[in-house]
């Protein structure tokens, strides 16, 4: 997590970073803080909170300066406050370093410092590295920076200042990523943790490797590794439209980007299905037919959102194209016996692309000669990179924390790769076009649904006074009930515990009273009466039951005390609709509970620790 940002060149460096810190802000909200460097001295500030209050201390006008660098955090190591901000600092404030990552020998080197008399300001693993980059200067900052890094252990990416080097910054990383950007002339580079921040600029620009240090000065930069060898690095010309940050007009980012869906799922569909020949394709996807024909085990595996997505593309890639998928929680998939053979492909599923638990999860399955997949929405991040083939959901950048457009829109990729894949094997062309009708159809359905949205709304008012929750759904409709709960945990700060709901009778029905509502989603027909049956046994224990159902559906009127009707599809794709009604629902309560919608607390958009 955290944002990393660090420019030197001809113009405003504060401005600079702050602007830089702004489109960051998504990865860490906790604190924030720039340190520069002005006559000869180091000069740091810091604000606990969003970044709003550390622009509030600063004044950029006296500040003229070409160097600076800039950080925004979610708390690992420490207290989310002041003291515990970045940029850290030696005890005799010569040199400024921003991390992420952890530190994981800092108690031990922490302990070793102050046994010699070192003072520390904070409680985090990162002031460990300004302490020691201090006690290893001897008039080059490269050398001392290159001596630190063989010292700590763990996951870094850092940039440092010295207030001896003002025209000079020293950019490290290791396992945790760190790009930089630069014009052609070198007059301006921009080092930052996320590529995201070069956002409205065209750039030449390098991804560091693991344990490589970049020495930027002014008009120059040269790349080395820990054994003080050059590394030639190409650069790849990113031409980064601006991101466009913008409401439009609605109350929050979540409800705009709710409201975008009928339009992200199009751009995720569009130019890949070929309806009227029942055909699927990927642009630059270049597994071999020959490997992808054979393939007979896939293991899914991403984090939280895209971990649902995962779940609904087991049954997708089950049962449409007949290939043994498991769906792996990203942070526990490394530490098991992964049974990979060259018959397997290994997906990974990340809005962000950057999620620690999901690299690791990858690399563990590439160090075992797995193939693997990307299905991210940002290009150039650090999953993209390392996957053998990629695919992109284009939804564009999504900046409420809580995700919502790119879970429709992976939903949209893996229901079109399982297609993809059931085409090489034996589903017929017929079947294909039905499939894809259905699915074109979806954009139209979920525009019915955000229609409905004043009447959800009337529903959340009802509900909003409970504190604790059930969802429940059957077959597709559980992955629904998961994904449905995690919004209203992440945006509402109240309790939801999604089951299946067959399970309710072998324990959780226990919890039932007329305190804990049920939150039933019974848009799967395969399953119907089977799910009327647990909500009859809800109902006799006298929860106040809401249902997600299908429009026309008997019984279930008789059953529920309020009803929010859904547009009718297939079993495989009832999960579009329930889903975004679900997200509004998420939404009008978190909005009468008054919590911090777009930014909830505790949490970060990208979560680049382990
Ligand atoms: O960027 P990723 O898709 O890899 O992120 C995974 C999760 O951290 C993410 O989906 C998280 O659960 C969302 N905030 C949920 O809304």
């Amino acid at each position: 997590m955290c944002g990393i940002f660090g420019y030197l060149g001809n113009k405003n460096s504060i401005k600079a970073c702050l602007n830089g810190l702004k489109l960051l802000e998504y990865r860490g909200y906790d604190s924030a803080g720039i340190a520069t460097i002005k006559n000869g001295s180091l000069i740091n500030f810091k604000a606990s909170g969003k970044l709003i209050s550390l622009e509030k201390k600063i004044n950029i006008k006296n500040l003229n300066l070409d160097l600076a660098i800039g950080h925004t955090r979610w708390a690992t190591h420490g207290a989310a406050n002041e003291k515990n901000a970045h940029p850290h600092l030696d005890e005799m404030k010569n040199v400024a370093i921003v991390h992420n990552g952890i530190i994981e020998n800092y108690d031990i080197l922490k302990k070793d410092l102050q046994s010699k008399g070192v003072k520390f300001r904070s409680e985090t693993d990162s002031e460990v590295i300004a302490q020691l980059i201090f006690k290893n200067y001897k008039k080059n900052l490269l050398d001392a920076t290159l001596k630190t890094l063989k010292e700590v252990k763990g996951s870094l990416a850092i940039v440092v200042i010295h207030k001896n080097h003002p025209h000079e910054i020293v950019a490290a990383t290791r396992e945790s990523p760190l790009a930089i950007g630069f014009d052609d002339k070198k007059n301006e580079f921009i080092i930052s943790s996320d590529p995201n921040a070069f956002s409205g600029r065209n750039l030449n620009v390098i991804f560091l490797k693991n344990n490589e240090i970049a020495h930027i000065k002014k008009n120059d930069l040269i790349v080395i590794n820990l054994r003080k060898q050059k590394v030639h690095k190409k650069f790849e010309k990113l031409n980064s439209k601006n991101l466009i940050f913008s409401k439009k007009g609605f109350e929050h980012f979540l409800l705009k980007e709710i409201f975008d869906q009928p339009l992200t799922i199009q751009k995720a569909y569009l130019g890949r299905a070929i309806e009227d020949k029942g055909q699927v394709e990927f642009e630059h996807l270049n597994f071999t037919k020959k490997f992808l024909s054979k393939i007979d085990n896939i293991i899914v595996t991403a984090c939280g959102t895209s971990y649902h997505a995962s779940l609904i593309a087991k049954a997708y890639f089950e049962d449409q194209a007949n290939i043994r998928t498991s769906a792996e929680i990203a942070s526990e998939m490394r530490f098991k016996n992964l049974l990979i053979t060259k018959n397997t492909l290994v997906i990974a599923i990340s809005q962000s692309g950057e999620t620690a638990d999901t690299m690791a999860a990858l690399k563990a399955a590439k160090a075992k000669g797995a193939k693997t997949l990307s299905i991210v929405n940002v290009q150039n991040s650090t999953i993209s990179r390392f996957t053998d083939e990629s695919i992109f959901l284009k939804a564009g950048p999504e900046r409420s924390v809580c995700s919502t457009k790119a879970f429709s829109s992976q939903i949209t990729v893996l229901y079109l790769f399982a297609i993809y894949l059931a085409r090489l094997r034996d589903m017929k062309k017929r079947e294909a076009i039905l499939f894809l009708k259905e699915l074109k159809k979806i954009p139209l359905k979920i525009r019915k649904v955000l229609k409905i949205s004043s009447l959800i709304n009337e529903q959340a008012k009802k509900y909003a006074k409970f504190d604790s929750f059930f969802f429940l759904g059957r077959n597709l409709m559980y992955p629904t009930a998961m994904e449905a709960a995690l919004k209203l945990k992440e945006i509402s700060y109240l309790n939801a515990n999604a089951y299946p709901a067959g399970e309710m009778k072998h324990g959780p029905l226990a919890l039932i009273s007329n305190k804990l509502p049920v939150i039933a989603f019974c848009s799967n027909e395969k399953t119907y009466d089977k799910m009327l049956s647990s909500l009859m046994e809800a109902k006799a224990r006298g929860a106040p039951i809401l249902a997600f159902a299908t429009k026309n559906s008997y019984g279930i009127e008789d059953i529920a005390d309020d009803v929010i009707w859904l547009e009718k599809t297939t079993d495989e794709l009832a999960i579009f609709p329930s889903s975004v009604a679900a997200q509004l629902f998420a939404y009008y309560v978190a909005k009468i509970r008054k919590t911090d919608i777009d930014q909830p607390r505790n949490l970060a958009k990208s979560v680049t620790v382990e």
